[in-house]
Parts: structure tokens; sequence; C-alpha cells
């Protein structure tokens, strides 16, 4: 069948032998608290970063169905070309006030949003510390930046300022999750927003995981932030000065060259933040971290570890054939979680990650938890 087809067999047939394998399984409900997958298999939903559960709200959809109508259903350029729509403007308006920042600037994707962010402050003669469970797409940031890439250990405030000291380089950017994305911690922003300014070095904050979810915001010299978690849509923005967000236009590749987001998601977008900074977001935050803390409970009842600062709790349990085990159990029990594998979390801690959302209900939780036990 061909070279690639060669290739793609042999790959394949290793990822197989390491437990490594994915494949995809589409849903056939709207994302929510409870989707079906088979037909007629109807499971509790503990697998999605829908924290406010407003993927599959009406009111958003509505406004992205009117997002279309208005404007139709594409961009059709770069925003640099024609692909600049009077939403995608509002929206970078209501973000920047959101984040009490000057500026903010869409992007397609968290993922794009940090691989225009990193590669367009430092260069080759320049250093960045990462720590060391950062998301995949700030790694792939780093590479693409070319600069010198230190991995600090995990939150290791420490380890990043003996790093800051030691090396020495024309710029210097720390860049870290806020809240990690598979073990649900967060990171130490306060300390390292101080050990950043005492060395003249930057400090990159994702925020993906904490966007909606927690209602402070920490200090941070470029603050990217998902569209697609706790707003329940699509994109991503990085908020900061207007001199941070004008040279982004600039230099963003990812920016520059990929058509832009339609103006009808940036339409569905504004619509969740007026959901998630008005009353109505503030019930459902409370709702989540009621959640958090139920599941937390539940899961020191059973001996395991829970922190509960975040809606997501890590199940690390080794193997990924463990993981795939315990998955497919709770899977016949009525509850999706899926299992977690290399290269998405390092080797050895291969693992189920728990998330929960402000639209589980305490039956949901309680639920989870009776197939947890027995699962395990
Ligand atoms: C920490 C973190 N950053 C960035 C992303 C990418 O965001 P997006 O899904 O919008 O591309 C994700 C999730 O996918 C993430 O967990």
């Amino acid at each position: 069948m061909g070279v690639a087809d060669d290739i793609a067999r042999v790959e394949l047939d290793a990822l197989r032998a390491r437990g490594l394998l994915r494949a995809l399984e589409p849903l056939r409900s709207p994302a929510g608290a409870e989707i079906e997958l088979r037909p007629g298999e109807r499971l509790i939903n503990l697998s999605s970063n829908d924290y406010l559960g407003l993927a599959g709200d009406a009111r958003i959809a509505a406004a992205l169905a009117e997002g279309a109508a208005r404007w139709g259903a594409g961009a059709a350029a770069s925003r640099l070309v024609t692909g600049n729509f009077l939403p995608q403007h509002e929206l970078e308006n209501e973000l920047a006030s959101f984040e009490g920042t000057e500026a903010a600037l869409l992007f397609n994707s968290g993922y794009a949003a940090n691989c225009a962010l990193v590669p367009a402050f430092v260069g080759p003669e320049d250093l960045v510390l990462s720590d060391a469970l950062n998301h995949a797409s700030i790694i792939d940031a780093c590479r693409l930046s070319r600069a010198r890439v230190e991995i600090y250990p995990h939150v290791d405030v420490g380890a990043a300022e003996h790093l800051l000291r030691e090396i020495p380089a024309r710029r210097k950017l720390v860049v870290t999750d806020s809240i990690f994305s598979m073990d649900g911690d967060r990171a130490p922003l306060r300390e390292l927003s101080e050990v950043c300014a005492r060395h003249g070095a930057m400090l990159a904050v994702d925020e993906a995981h904490a966007t909606g979810v927690l209602a402070e915001k920490m200090p941070a010299d470029l603050r990217m932030a998902t569209h697609s978690k706790a707003l329940g849509v699509a994109g991503a923005h990085v908020a900061g000065t207007r001199a941070v967000c004008d040279l982004l236009l600039n230099r963003a590749r990812p920016l520059i060259f990929s058509t832009a987001l339609p103006p009808a998601i940036a339409c569905a977008v504004l619509k969740s933040l007026q959901i998630v900074r008005g009353p109505e977001g503030d019930g459902r935050r409370a709702r989540l971290w009621r959640n958090v803390a139920r599941f937390a409970e539940g899961l020191r009842s059973l001996g395991l570890p829970a922190r509960a600062n975040s809606p997501i709790f890590p199940l690390v349990l080794g193997t990924p054939d463990k993981a795939l085990g315990v998955a497919s159990r709770l899977r016949e029990l009525g509850v999706l979680a899926k299992a977690i594998r290399p290269p998405t979390v390092p080797a050895g801690t291969s693992r189920i990650r728990f998330a929960l959302t402000a639209a589980h209900t305490d039956a949901h939780v309680d639920a989870a938890f009776s197939a947890l036990r027995t699962a395990c």
C-alpha cells in the first residue's frame, strides 16, 4: 500500500504493544454531565474540561447560530488580511476588561496561542525556564522559539531562581501552567512572579484550566487563556499590555499564517463571557467547588489522595494497562473517566484523570464514587 502505509503499520504495532494506541469514539450527544457513546450507553462524564457546564448551553449555541447567520460560517482569511470582523474586536475588548489588562488578542486555540507567545518573546540568544509538568503546547512552543530551554522540577521556585541566577541570557522567560492539566495542582505564581521580578525575567502563565474556574487573577507579564474549557466554546487569547498584543499581532506566526477564528465563534464566546462574569457564573463556580469538595471527601474515604484545589483529580496507577483496566471497569459501571497515558503524562504515571464540572449533581458525584469503589 505504499511507504507511508508500511511505516504507519509498524509504528501502530509498536504503540499497541506498549498499551499506548489511541483511537476515536464519537459522542452521540452534546457535551454534558451525562453523555452517550455507544447507542443507548449513557455515561456520567468525568473526562471533560467543561468546568462550568457551558459547552452544551443552548444560549451560547444560539449566539453561535445568530453569529453565523449574521457573519457567515468562516473568516475567509487571516486577521491581517480580510479575516478581521467586528465581533472579534468586541470580544477582545471584553476579554481585556475580564482580564484587567490593557489589551487581549485572539488565537484559534490554546495550542496556537502558546506557540505564538513563546517564540514572539524569546529567540536563540535567550533562556526559557519551563516547569517539568507543563502542557505539551508549552513544550512545543519552547522548542519553536529556539531559545535555550531548561526544565525546572515541578513547582520548584528555588530551582527556577537558581537557573535564572546562573544562566546568562539576553532575555529570560519563565513559563508555567497555572492549574496543571493532568495533576490538578497549582503553580506558585506569586512566588514565581517575585523571582522573575528579582531577575528581570518575564513570567508567562497558561490559564487554560483556571479561566472561569478561579475568580482571582494572578500576576503575570503574559497571560494565555483558552475559551475551550470553562467558557465552553473554542479559541484562546493572550492578555497583556497594548504593546504586548501589538507585538504578537506582528510576530505571532500562528496568527499571521492561519485563517482567523470565525466571527460566529467570537459571538458565542461573548455570550459565554457574559454568563461567566455575571451572577450565574458565580453560582456555577460555587456548584463546581461544592462538587470538588464532595469528590475529594469521597476519595479520602477510600484512602486515596485528594488535593481539592482544582476540579482535576489524578488517580495515578502506573502502567498504561492498569489505567486502561480501571477506565474500562468504570465504563462498565456507567462512568466515563479516561485513562491518560504517555506522552500526555510521564512514563510510569499513567492515570485516570477525573474532572468535575458545575453540571454534575450530587447524584452524579456519588454514583461516580461508588463505581470507583468497585472498580479499584
Ligand atoms: C494547559 C493547557 N494549555 C493549552 C491547552 C490547549 O488549549 P486548546 O485546547 O484551546 O488548544 C490545553 C488543553 O488542551 C491545556 O491543558
